[in-house]
């Protein structure tokens, strides 16, 4: 990708509303007027739209939908996070693509992004629907210096910046499922899959994968899905600007993440049980062959969910919860 061009959408974004003529544009981007022309018909064929006026201003109208590095990087206000970026049409599993990355030396905050995965990989060994253009399907590839143990509180904060994207850019509340579903509506509208490389005492990497249901109606989730999965378009009942979210998620989880790097998760666990959705329930936990029946008493500092069995408390650190109806 031609750096100008990222140059030229934000210089469009914060021009906009007035509109330069072409030779203005192009001088402040120190550049000339048949490069920057070039450039403008480069952006159309990637989806851009520009209008001229009748006095020869430019104006930017509409932005393509589309997960492209000009898309997420122009007003992307990460330092590490995406700085790297591998886009994809279409790829089996963005995790699977880090994961081979991350093996390669790639750094941290790597990200692999796709516009539809065909073998998207959920928890416990189940798939991730991904459909084409609907979501945001994302894998970044962190090297934090933690244990295993530890390495879980990805995943919670990466719930953590999901949540706190919603509320703030769409004025949403967001419930989190212990460990790390995001609901809205008690609808699942994210998920994350975090995957490390490590020994017991160190994490070598971890690819942390998150599944943001965007754009979905409720007919565009296979019919297994339709009563328990949402979309932030289902949830607002109406439009989301998917790439605007995407930066804002990024931004979040960039800031958490260097937070966590510092202090460690338990500073991030009160604003985690403000939005559990468990906590004081009934709950039912599978652990493998394992099954839990209790109330969640508590998510502990580590992360782990602990519930009252009569009168013992068992803690539990890995699992799938569900409230007992
Ligand atoms: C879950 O089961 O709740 C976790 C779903 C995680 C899905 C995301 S989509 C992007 C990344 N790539 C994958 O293959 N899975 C994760």
């Amino acid at each position: 990708m031609d750096p100008l061009l990222i140059d030229m959408v934000e210089l469009f974004r914060s021009k906009h509303r007035g509109g330069l003529t072409l030779p203005r544009l192009a001088d402040s981007l120190g550049i000339s007027r048949s490069r920057f022309g070039r450039g403008i018909e480069e952006l159309r064929q990637l989806g851009y739209v520009f209008r001229e006026m009748p006095q020869g201003e430019i104006t930017l109208v509409s932005s393509p939908d589309r997960m492209i590095d000009t898309e997420i990087w122009s007003g992307l206000k990460t330092k590490t996070f995406a700085r790297h970026l591998h886009c994809y049409r279409r790829i089996g599993s963005t995790n699977a693509r880090a994961q081979e990355l991350a093996e390669a030396g790639a750094p941290e905050g790597t990200v692999v992004v796709a516009e539809e995965q065909t073998k998207g990989r959920g928890r416990l060994g189940r798939g991730w629907h991904s459909a084409s253009g609907l979501g945001i399907w994302s894998s970044i590839i962190l090297r934090p210096m933690l244990s295993l143990r530890q390495a879980s509180g990805i995943s919670l904060l990466a719930a953590l910046a999901f949540a706190e994207s919603v509320e703030h850019e769409l004025g949403l509340v967001v419930g989190l499922k212990w460990p790390n579903d995001g609901l809205i509506g008690g609808m699942k509208v994210f998920g994350v899959l975090t995957e490390v490389s490590a020994e017991v005492d160190r994490v070598y990497y971890a690819v942390c994968g998150t599944g943001i249901n965007v754009a979905h109606r409720r007919g565009d989730f296979p019919p297994s899905l339709r009563d328990t999965a949402g979309s932030l378009a289902m949830a607002k009942g109406g439009p989301v600007d998917r790439l605007a979210f995407y930066r804002t998620f990024l931004h979040r989880f960039e800031t958490a993440y260097r937070g966590f790097r510092r202090n460690g998760i338990a500073p991030f666990m009160p604003g985690y049980r403000e939005r559990s959705i468990l906590l004081g329930r009934e709950v039912v936990v599978k652990q493998g062959d394992r099954t839990i029946n209790g109330i969640a008493s508590e998510v502990d500092d580590s992360g782990a969910l602990v519930v009252r069995v009569g009168r013992r408390r068992v803690t539990i650190h890995a699992g799938e919860a569900t409230l007992r109806m």
